[in-house]
């Protein structure tokens, strides 16, 4: 069965399981950020391992399951835990359930993760606005022949993040006074964390933040001509920033302390969307 095939099996099992639910928009909570689909009203949840094709999370403290209803009275999906490409996913698998969401017509991705700050104005527990990806990951999901059949091969990564979500991001977040900085964002494929000298090649390259996602969910939305809006927590200074170590730990804590102005600003901007 080709990519396209599995598509359309994986949206009518899922299709059935959301009954009358209609998701607009789709939410990608980063580690530790999954306390927000408990915020969905109206919910029903669907673990991955329950969607055929897809594969499922092995990530610490990624649940692994969608989770679709109602939140600040828009409907969403929302996958509660991610796929990364350190698990060992190809970075098709990693992109497959937004081209998911996409097959559903869902036309708006919101994904999140918890970073490493690499701008030295930045503190722990701030909140980033992705403006742009460096994708440092050497991988792209839409290698090879099959998502060729999903959309054109070629296309532009010019404003993927999309200028009018990073504004309302930006509005909603000062009418709610909670600080946001807006900047370069920087995927790897991890697990290690980085090393002091890349840290200081990357704040050399422009990037202000740092982590093991995204860039592959974002390609793959751009892709179908999905709108998105990417949003960090820092949960954590760079390695070799102001001396940090960084640790899975350290990670967990703090998107726990933010977890309330986290729910905050995203209920937010997809209510107003
Ligand atoms: N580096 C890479 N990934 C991360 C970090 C980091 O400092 N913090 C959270 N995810």
């Amino acid at each position: 069965m080709s990519l396209k095939d599995n598509l359309h099996e994986s949206a009518a099992a899922l299709r059935q399981r959301l009954g009358e639910r209609t998701p607009v928009v789709g939410i990608i909570l980063g580690s530790g950020l999954g306390p927000l689909a408990d915020q969905i009203t109206d919910a029903v949840k669907v673990p991955f391992a329950e969607v055929p094709h897809m594969k499922r999370s092995t990530a610490s403290g990624h649940v692994g399951q969608f989770v679709c209803g109602s939140l600040g009275g828009t409907q969403v999906l929302c996958m509660q835990g991610r796929l990364h490409g350190y698990e060992g996913h190809t970075p098709q698998e990693v992109a497959y359930p937004v081209w998911l969401m996409h097959e559903l017509g869902i036309g708006t991705l919101i994904t999140t993760n918890a970073a490493g700050a690499i701008n030295e104005s930045y503190q722990v527990g701030d909140f980033c606005i992705m403006k742009d990806h460096i994708n440092f990951t050497g991988r792209n999901p839409v290698v090879g022949t099959e998502p060729d059949e999903l959309a054109m091969r070629f296309f532009s990564l010019y404003e993927a993040y999309d200028p009018e979500l990073r504004a309302l991001a930006r509005r909603v977040a000062e009418e709610r006074g909670i600080p946001v900085r807006e900047g370069v964002y920087l995927g790897l494929l991890g697990p290690s964390f980085e090393t002091p000298a890349e840290i200081r090649a990357f704040r050399s390259w422009g990037a202000d933040t740092v982590a093991m996602s995204v860039c592959e969910e974002v390609i793959a939305a751009r892709h179908v001509g999905m709108r998105v809006l990417g949003i960090s927590l820092c949960s954590n200074m760079a390695c070799g920033v102001e001396g940090a170590n960084p640790s899975d730990e350290e990670v967990f804590q703090v998107a726990q302390t933010r977890e309330g102005d986290f729910c905050t600003l995203i209920r937010e901007v997809v209510s107003s969307l």
